[in-house]
């Protein structure tokens, strides 16, 4: 557990725990000295700085000498990217997506409220990387029944990420042409998925009929094993800043979201194997092999001391 907040303009986290008596720091609050610049515990009103430093303790009063270990413990990195608050408790291994369209000027963004599941982090973030399962799954969106087949593309892999792309065949309800019958609904898609553990994914879709892009940051909060919060962060550049048009994209994003999550729920087990032997992969699962290889590799590190020698 953590808290995080803006100090003096500065955003900074901290564990979620007083070193005095180990009160969540979150029941707190800023204060005005000088500039908002303090956290303060809200049980005995210990002041801290933006570094973790208790500065004050306010029923000693201010000439007394203040203890060495009351600080408070810091992640190690937290960053503000894509809209969200980024935290790594531990140094992380690698850096944040290329999510360049965000900044696009050319892109419009927007972001789906954030939504708890009972699903496991990584089973949904593999369901996110997969394709054979839009024709059955999707079909109340943008799934075609029927268009099952799909070409068995190669994995491109690179510092701790895995990518690949996929052509597949779509139902395109934000094509403009479609109802005036210049383009059929159903439409080619390039599919682009790109994978970064532990639990973040990216995917570009480019339709080639109408020469538009758009591109979803996916990334999944485990709550605990049986609990995750889901973040879709969206940039497309077909609906030319068009409001309704983009708060229509998010509900439809939110349905697609509950067909997976009708088979994502069901799992006995919020666990992602992987151990290659448990489950039956195809040609077509290349991307999920190289995600649950990546897990692996990231499990192994944490497992070793000298980590490092496991870079993928
Ligand atoms: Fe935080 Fe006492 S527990 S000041
Ligand atoms: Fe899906």
């Amino acid at each position: 557990h953590w808290v995080v907040l803006r100090l003096d303009g500065e955003l900074v986290a901290f564990a979620d725990r007083c070193p005095h008596r180990l009160a969540p720091l979150s029941i707190g609050g800023t204060i005005d000295t000088p500039a908002g610049d303090r956290l303060r515990c809200g049980y005995h009103g210990w002041e801290f700085d933006h570094t973790g430093a208790c500065t004050r303790i306010p029923a000693v009063g201010d000439a007394a000498t203040i203890p060495e270990r009351a600080r408070l413990d810091r992640p190690a990195a937290v960053q503000e990217r894509y809209g969200l608050v980024w935290l790594a408790p531990d140094e992380p291994v690698t850096g944040l997506p290329d999510f360049w369209e965000w900044d696009d000027p050319t892109f419009d963004t927007c972001w789906n409220d954030p939504r708890p599941t009972a699903a496991g982090a990584g089973q949904l973030c593999d369901n996110f990387l997969d394709a054979a399962h839009l024709p059955v799954v999707h079909t109340g969106t943008f799934g075609v029944p029927g268009a099952d087949e799909l070409p068995p593309e190669p994995v491109s892999h690179g510092h701790w990420t895995a990518s690949t792309t996929y052509r597949v065949t779509y139902r395109n309800h934000d094509d403009p042409l479609v109802a005036t019958g210049e383009h059929p609904l159903e439409q080619p898609q390039d599919l682009y998925k790109e994978v970064r553990p532990a639990t973040t994914a990216l995917i570009r879709l480019v339709f080639p009929l109408t020469g538009k892009a758009l591109a979803i940051l996916f990334s999944c909060l485990p709550v605990d094993a049986e609990r995750t919060v889901v973040f879709k962060m969206m940039a497309r550049n077909d609906f030319a800043g068009d409001g309704e048009r983009l708060a229509a994209s998010l509900a439809f994003e939110d349905l697609v979201l509950d067909e997976d999550l009708a088979v994502l729920e069901a799992y006995r087990s919020t666990a992602l194997p992987i151990d290659p032997t448990v489950e039956v992969s195809t040609r077509v699962d290349r991307l999920s092999v190289a995600y649950r290889r990546l897990l692996g590799e990231l499990v192994a590190r944490n497992q070793t001391p000298a980590g490092a020698a496991n870079e993928p």
